[in-house]
């Protein structure tokens, strides 16, 4: 299969792994230098970072020896902190293909190599088999596609019977009625351009994953902390890890969303005050 390796512009990323190792101690990487926490400032890439990550997986009820596909799982944040926490097997695909080489070179300096395979790939064409997973999990991704359908049923399909898929999304605002009113400030976090940005109501979402056979146990609509957080956010946070020790500066969202950061968590802020998006947390089982 071909992969086209890029759908959005994300960061300037051209030989970012490459970029990545020369700023972290990468010598002898069979001795872990690093926990997952360590890259915790810098490798959540969704709003409220490693807090909503944290959030979200308390509705998972994963075991060590069970499997989990992380969609669009970025430099692999979320992955590691799953793995770390929850002993338990991490997929993670995303299409850009520097992305998973970053998150295969953390995964390594943090010792979670084994426990964590990353496969660059599409989430509308995925390469596992049916029923292949226990839980999928999504954060801040659906945004980039417009193929819903195909997007939930191919996640429906790897799920196991009884499987659990939780995501952390932002949609358009239900209280919103007509397309213009729907229109947003780019560029935010995930699109420069209107043709990246692929934001529909949730209750398309619910009419979508109720006619795959999902049933919702939570959907949860968590706009105002975010709202709050961006309200608070300091672009200017100086990567540090959990012994204190500073990390090179250049870890930050500049280097992994794009240069203009700063004005695309600008405009997100301001979309969210202007009450044209929510972020939810949604779970949903498959029956
Ligand atoms: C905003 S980032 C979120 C990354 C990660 N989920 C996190 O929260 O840290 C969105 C991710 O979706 C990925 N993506 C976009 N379209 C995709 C697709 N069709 N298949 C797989 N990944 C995709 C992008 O490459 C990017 O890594």
């Amino acid at each position: 299969m071909t992969i086209k390796s890029q759908t959005v512009q994300y960061g300037n990323i051209k030989n970012l792994a490459t970029y990545v190792a020369s700023l972290l101690d990468c010598n002898d990487v069979d001795i872990p230098k690093y926990s997952a926490q360590d890259f915790s400032t810098f490798d959540h890439l969704h709003s409220r970072g490693r807090a909503a990550t944290r959030e979200l997986s308390e509705f998972l009820s994963v075991h060590p020896g069970s499997n989990l596909l992380d969609i669009g799982c970025g430099i692999g944040g979320p992955a590691r902190f799953i793995a770390e926490r929850f002993v338990c097997h991490v997929h993670g695909i995303d299409l850009t293909e520097e992305y998973c080489k970053t998150a295969e070179l953390l995964n390594r300096l943090c010792g979670l190599d084994k426990r964590i395979k990353i496969t660059h790939g599409n989430a509308l064409s995925l390469p596992y088999d049916n029923q292949s997973f226990d839980t999928v999990w999504t954060q801040h991704t659906s945004m980039n596609i417009a193929d819903k359908n195909k997007f939930y049923s191919e996640i429906h399909r790897v799920l196991k019977p009884g499987g659990m898929f939780l995501f952390h999304d932002i949609f358009s605002s239900e209280s919103i009625h007509s397309k213009e009113e729907r229109e947003i400030l780019l560029p935010v976090p995930w699109a420069s351009k209107p043709e990246h940005n692929h934001l529909v109501q949730g209750e398309i979402i619910r009419d979508i994953l109720g006619d795959l056979g999902f049933h919702r146990e939570i959907w949860s609509d968590i706009t105002a902390e975010t709202h709050l957080w961006f309200h608070n956010y300091n672009t200017n946070i100086v990567p540090t890890a959990s012994d204190q020790k500073p990390l090179a500066k250049e870890l930050g969202p500049e280097l992994f969303i794009g240069e203009d950061f700063k004005l695309r968590a600008q405009n997100l802020k301001q979309n969210l005050a202007d009450k044209k998006l929510t972020v939810i947390q949604g779970v949903f089982r498959k029956e």
